[in-house]
């Protein structure tokens, strides 16, 4: 096989963005109205992004209903994130949040509206003033459909603007050099079946999470974290893997999210005994304490036998009380989602749910620039020449080890708009490209190739099974270091299994086969960096909960978590400091507590 059989057809940009929710379509426009020649690839249509499915609202301290400050907002993130996050980053989006969400609303997001006309504001889980005294109103909501304005606001912006789009084009590789620079991607054009090679000063990952290595997901389909397979295979890491959030309303069986907003409205949760259980394990938040928290209370009271239904592996999300009126005027969405998917009316009865994998608080380590960045010659903060992530695919770190509810929709905007800035800032407009890394361009092109071509015996459906079963099974609301050997030791057949995959179709067009394939391989390098960072740190934080290690361990422990993997499925670690300082004089460094709401 030679590159000349795919016939390359070459495109030179100044930005090239991957992936077209929240993060990749505000990152685009801002290229694009700042004059830098910029293009979006995407897998879908723009706005069947999963941003779309975002329902609750984003977090932004404007004070509509009640007193707020974005100092709060800072505490609680913190809080939220179990230690984990990086209080520079934290401070730098909690400051913005409020001139991010202002700005929407001026770009035409239908927000939903007080009595005096101001943008709707709700509680939500771990929002707290006067650091943790109180409840915040803190999430800005378009009814329960708030990702949904969000996105098709910033796709108007997008076209407003005249951004360049290559839609239903998957991006295969980042074209890298031998001194670890990225020059471009080469990417499929699924519709004609072409291969293109896209080289830009600055390519942004903006590819989302990798939700869908679970079996039970509130992530779409797409969801196979095809950004941070793509770093993963040029050899750099990944970071905080280990943390998956579990959303605890999800639709029992079905896994449709419910959102935290049910709650926030005042809907509540109920064991087999009829009992408001949150009240036990979170006096004072109670079903608004954070998701983990709230995740694991489910989960053990499941455990001890009081889940309801015939198996009593379930608990009872109640909104009957809220009355139609607020129902359908806050919470539309859910009604027809919980009606088509569990069969119940929310007005009359409860809905059944269960903790369901929602986010990845790990991914693509970067600053609060949106630049990647690495361990070198000692540094910690080393930046990857022309690469640039944001949005779930990255890691920041703001969510640390656990994410508030509402800081992704504020996370995909502030630093959808930071990295706009900072390309505008670094990339001189008519610089010419250097000569591209044909060794690189050739190697994507064969590990496309075959794949292709690939005749094993087994089916990618088959071992993307399997794969999702062993991440429920093993890397679960509560781990032990027995069963995540246990799950590592299935997980490595699957990654040799893939060895011997095979695609049936070989044709270039519409060939979901070898779609699906190259998606598998995304989420098999996932789930193997996530389970083996989970075995291997020895402690409880956040949504790591190790009921072999209990405890919050932070002299040992306070860190990021850097992994890479080998193409045998071999990971190795390294270590990043936690930012433990801020940007100005304005908030004052969080030191650790107990975590209790
Ligand atoms: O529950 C929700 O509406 C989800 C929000 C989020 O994950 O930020």
């Amino acid at each position: 096989m030679s590159t000349d059989t795919y016939k390359l057809v070459h495109h030179n940009y100044d930005v090239i963005v991957v992936g077209a929710g929240g993060a990749g379509l505000r990152a685009t426009f801002g290229m694009a109205q700042k004059g830098l020649k910029t293009a979006c690839l995407t897998k879908v249509f723009p706005t069947r992004s999963h941003t779309v499915a975002a329902q609750g609202g984003m977090s932004a301290a404007l004070g509509n209903m009640g007193t707020d400050k974005w100092q709060w907002h800072f505490y609680d993130t913190i809080k939220g994130a179990d230690w984990l996050g990086d209080q520079d980053a934290i401070e730098y989006m909690c400051r913005e949040a409020i001139p991010a969400v202002i700005e929407l609303e001026h770009y035409g997001v239908p927000f939903s509206r007080t009595e005096e006309g101001k943008i709707y504001q709700r509680p939500f889980g771990g929002m707290t003033t006067n650091y943790g005294e109180g409840t915040a109103q803190r999430t800005c909501a378009a009814a329960d459909r708030t990702g949904h304005a969000i996105l098709h606001t910033l796709y108007q912006q997008a076209l407003k603007h005249d951004a360049e789009f290559f839609i239903e084009y998957f991006a295969l590789d980042l074209i890298m050099d031998d001194a670890g620079a990225c020059h471009g991607v080469v990417a499929w054009d699924l519709a004609e079946g072409t291969l293109h090679v896209f080289r830009a000063h600055t390519t942004v990952l903006a590819t989302g999470g990798y939700g869908r290595s679970y079996f039970s997901a509130t992530s779409a389909h797409t969801c196979t974290g095809d950004g941070n397979g793509m770093v993963l295979r040029a050899g750099l890491p990944l970071q905080d893997m280990e943390f998956t959030q579990f959303h605890p309303t999800g639709i029992y069986g079905a896994g449709c999210l419910l959102t935290e907003g049910c709650r926030g409205e005042g809907g509540y949760l109920t064991n087999s005994n009829g009992e408001r259980f949150m009240e036990r394990y979170a006096p004072n938040a109670k079903d608004l304490a954070s998701r983990d928290v709230v995740s694991r209370s489910m989960t053990v009271e499941i455990r001890e036998g009081r889940g309801v239904g015939e198996h009593k592996d379930h608990i009872f999300l109640h909104l009957e009380h809220l009355g139609p009126e607020v129902i359908n005027e806050r919470l539309p969405g859910i009604a027809e989602t919980a009606r088509i998917f569990s069969g119940v009316d929310v007005t009359k009865d409860p809905v059944p749910v269960l903790p369901t994998v929602h986010y990845n608080m790990g991914g693509i380590p970067t600053n609060f620039y949106g630049e990647v960045v690495r361990l070198k010659d000692g540094d910690p903060d080393h930046v990857v020449p022309g690469l640039m992530a944001i949005g779930e695919a990255a890691c920041v770190s703001v969510h640390g080890a656990n994410r508030l509810g509402s800081n992704s929709l504020l996370d995909i905007v502030v630093f959808g708009r930071a990295a706009a800035n900072r390309c505008a800032d670094k990339i001189k407009l008519d610089t010419p490209h250097p000569a591209l890394p044909q060794a690189s361009v050739d190697r994507i092109v064969a590990r496309f190739d075959g794949l292709r071509h690939a005749r094993g015996e087994n089916s990618t459906a088959s071992l993307r099974l399997r794969m999702q079963r062993t991440m429920q099974n093993h890397a679960a609301v509560f781990r032990t270091g027995e069963s995540m050997a246990a799950g590592i030791h299935k997980l490595e057949d699957v990654f040799a299994g893939f060895e011997h995959v095979g695609v049936t179709d070989r044709s270039m067009v519409w060939n979901s086969d070898l779609v699906e394939t190259l998606e598998l391989d995304n989420l098999l390098g996932c789930a193997m960096v996530s389970i083996k960072s989970a075995i291997n740190r020895p402690e409880s934080r956040g949504a790591h909960a190790r009921e072999d290690y209990p405890d919050r361990d932070d002299e040992n422990w306070m860190k990021h978590t850097l992994a890479s993997l080998d193409p045998k499925g071999e990971v190795t670690f390294e270590y990043r400091p936690v930012h433990t300082y801020t940007l100005t004089d304005e908030v004052e460094y969080v030191p650790p507590k107990k975590r209790v709401y």
